[in-house]
């Protein structure tokens, strides 16, 4: 490590959903984490921007698409940590990022992962960014790479009174009875805070997670927490899933078929799948860490607490 006691952090996609939990967890520990924050020019204004400031995050301009290697690898300049929480669709991005963490001696990397577990050829997103893991570990980097299950909010039914049929929000994919691991996105930020600080996740995979539910068992809560019946949403079956895929649709919804058809037909996304896989589960390793149960989750999701 650096001379320093303190680790300096690095977030690229700071801004974002998964970025603004990281954070705001590591802003809780002063005494163990300096933040900065690669924002674009064009976002500077946004008042999260000003949040973070108020929290005592150094703001760095920077953007991952205009930025060269060798201008990354100046802000990168004694930095222990890099984050990246952006979408990792060009890889090319975070292939530049990492080598510029490389060259400027950054302790260690964590690329835009944050979501569920899946083998490779599972679904093309997630092959994305087993294509990036693959060439942090070639160009010997040193790494910790975070899995986090299914975010619950993505996870719960719309309510009725939402407007608008997002693809994902009303609609109920497979049996219903296979296992996923959820993990709520505040508590994204805390495991990340606790798992870069540690010497046992440096070069490993971590599968952090809030829980392990059925589909069925999160719309019984839904129902439960809202009071709403939603045996009017659609249901979508294995072939349904596979027929969608196999008609060639639109960016999106191939997305969202291929994780669905993932994590809750091919049951890809359990913590149990994602060890034998090699991930260490961060459960075990942080015994002390106190779940988000469901039902106070879908409190959350749909305002009632
Ligand atoms: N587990 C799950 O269920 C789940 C759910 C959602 C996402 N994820 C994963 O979490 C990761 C982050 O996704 P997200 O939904 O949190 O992202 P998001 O909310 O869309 O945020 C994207 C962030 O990237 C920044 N950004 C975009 N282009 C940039 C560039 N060229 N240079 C610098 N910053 C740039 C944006 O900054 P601006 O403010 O400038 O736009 C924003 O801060 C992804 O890997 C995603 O797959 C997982």
């Amino acid at each position: 490590m650096a001379s320093h006691t303190k680790h300096i952090v690095l977030l690229v996609g700071s801004t974002g959903k998964t970025g603004s939990s990281i954070v705001r967890a590591l802003a809780k520990l002063p005494e163990k984490y300096v933040i900065k924050a690669l924002v674009r020019r064009s976002s500077m204004d946004k008042p999260i921007v000003q949040e973070f400031r108020n929290l005592g995050v150094e703001i760095v301009p920077g953007d991952l698409a205009g930025d060269t290697q060798e201008s990354l690898e100046t802000k990168l300049n004694n930095v222990d940590i890099v984050i990246n929480a952006t979408i990792p669709v060009e890889d090319g991005n975070q292939n530049k990022l990492f080598l510029a963490a490389k060259n400027a001696s950054v302790k260690r990397v964590v690329p835009s992962d944050f979501g569920p577990s899946a083998p490779p050829g599972a679904m093309k997103y997630q092959d994305t960014k087993l294509k990036i893991r693959q060439f942090i570990i070639e160009n010997e980097i040193p790494y910790t790479f975070i899995q986090a299950g299914w975010l619950t909010s993505l996870l719960f039914p719309q309510s009725h009174s939402v407007v608008g049929n997002s693809p994902m929000g009303k609609q109920f994919y497979g049996s219903g009875k296979v296992k996923t691991a959820y993990t709520a996105l505040e508590r994204v930020g805390e495991f990340v805070a606790r798992i870069i600080g540690d010497p046992r996740t440096l070069n490993q995979t971590v599968q952090a997670y809030d829980g392990e539910a059925t589909l069925e068992e999160v719309w019984t809560i839904a129902s439960k927490v809202t009071g709403e019946n939603f045996d009017d949403y659609t249901r979508l079956s294995a072939e349904d899933i596979e027929s969608t895929l196999r008609d060639g649709p639109d960016f999106l919804t191939a997305l969202l078929f291929e994780y669905n058809r993932s994590a809750l037909i091919r049951g890809d996304n359990t913590v149990e799948n994602a060890v034998s896989l090699g991930a260490l589960d961060a459960r075990v390793l942080y015994p002390d860490y106190v779940p988000l149960g469901l039902e106070e989750v879908a409190k959350q999701v749909y305002g009632k607490n």
